[in-house]
């Protein structure tokens, strides 16, 4: 196949498109349809050259990313850092837990000291709602959100997209957007920027979003955001084409959400028989860590045919690497950048 890297820069821009107007990616909320479309294509070149022996190219090299991290993660640090990595950029992680945010230094000042390392993207994770967007006002190169508070996690819905389009293509279905898919998305809705961020990407690739979830962990006002809400899984799931788990968030609750884990599996679990409620086979997803036996059985997460959970850590590389190419073409200089004229 061709390397993403001798792909020339015209066949790579869309027809017809507009610049990419933006130096950060900080929320779902910011992008529209056709830029959301165009992420997701890039990312596709980057999903063969993954699957290569050697899957290594230059394209970033010569510049630095710094991984800012005041939150545990793996997929989502690691995958940063393998994509940085596989285009040739040098790749400095930073853990909050070995930082001077410890010592009670200032999210601004933090900042400040990693815009004076002259990184030239930096990628951050961050307990609270809106640090990021904080943070990008005041560095002076791309910061991609890797997950802010409650806020949103563009990467993650990004990459369910992703994976959920490779699998309904090899099911058949070959458009490029989710038009008619009913899509339901299970669990600790309240407290999951997960959820956020796939709201806003489903909708704008024109899914049906159903979202199901106790009354204590359904935030209040969502159906403004134009979904469907449910307290009964079973309704739910009833003419649903996927289903995307999510764990409780225990460490962002303060008190007692729910009455027991036991329970919890008893009305929210998705069990073999409950997934046999929804559209023949529909496809189940969850962005992971999972809590196996509390939200998703074994049998269910591990469903041949049915289960793109792996599928979707996969991606989770491909998206990252098209984030940080498309991000940092402006620092490269790459034909075709520049503002109102990238196609
Ligand atoms: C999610 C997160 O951190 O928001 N995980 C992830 O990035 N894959 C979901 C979660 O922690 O439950």
């Amino acid at each position: 196949m061709t390397s993403p890297q001798n792909t020339p820069a015209s066949a790579r821009f869309p027809a017809g498109g507009r610049a990419f107007p933006h130096r950060d990616l900080i929320a779902i909320g910011d992008l529209e349809r056709h830029e959301i479309l165009y992420l997701l294509a890039e990312a596709e070149q980057y999903v063969e050259f993954n699957r290569q022996a050697a899957k290594h190219t230059d394209k970033l090299a010569g510049l630095t990313i710094i991984n800012a991290f005041f939150e545990n993660s793996t997929r989502t640090l690691l995958s940063f850092e393998i994509a940085g990595k596989r285009l040739g950029a040098d790749v400095v992680n930073m853990h909050a837990a070995q930082s001077s945010v410890k010592k009670g230094e200032t999210l601004i000042d933090t900042a400040v000291t990693l815009n004076a390392m002259r990184a030239d993207a930096i990628v951050i994770r961050h307990g609270s709602s809106g640090a990021v967007g904080l943070i990008a006002g005041k560095v002076d190169c791309p910061v991609l959100n890797a997950g802010d508070g409650q806020h949103e996690h563009p990467t993650q819905a990004l990459l369910d997209a992703l994976a959920l389009r490779l699998k309904l293509r090899e099911m058949g279905h070959d458009a490029e957007d989710f038009t008619g898919l009913t899509v339901t998305i299970c669990g600790d809705i309240l407290h999951s920027r997960v959820a956020r961020s796939n709201i806003l990407c489903l909708q704008a690739l024109g899914a049906t979003v159903r979202l199901c979830a106790p009354p204590a962990l359904m935030p209040s006002g969502i159906a403004n955001m134009g979904v469907e809400p449910y307290n009964r899984f079973d309704d739910a799931l009833k003419g649903s084409d996927v289903v995307m788990m999510l764990r409780l968030q225990n460490e962002r609750m303060d008190g007692q959400f729910i009455p027991s884990p036991r329970e919890y599996r008893h009305l929210y679990g998705l069990t073999r028989d409950r997934l046999a409620l929804a559209n023949d086979q529909a496809i189940v997803m969850h962005p992971g860590p999972m809590n196996r036996g509390v939200e998703i059985d074994s049998d269910v997460a591990d469903m041949e045919g049915r289960s793109i959970i792996t599928a979707q850590v996969e991606m989770g590389v491909a998206i990252r690497m098209a984030c940080l190419d498309v991000l940092t073409r402006k620092a490269r200089a790459i034909e075709g950048w520049g503002e109102g004229e990238w196609v």
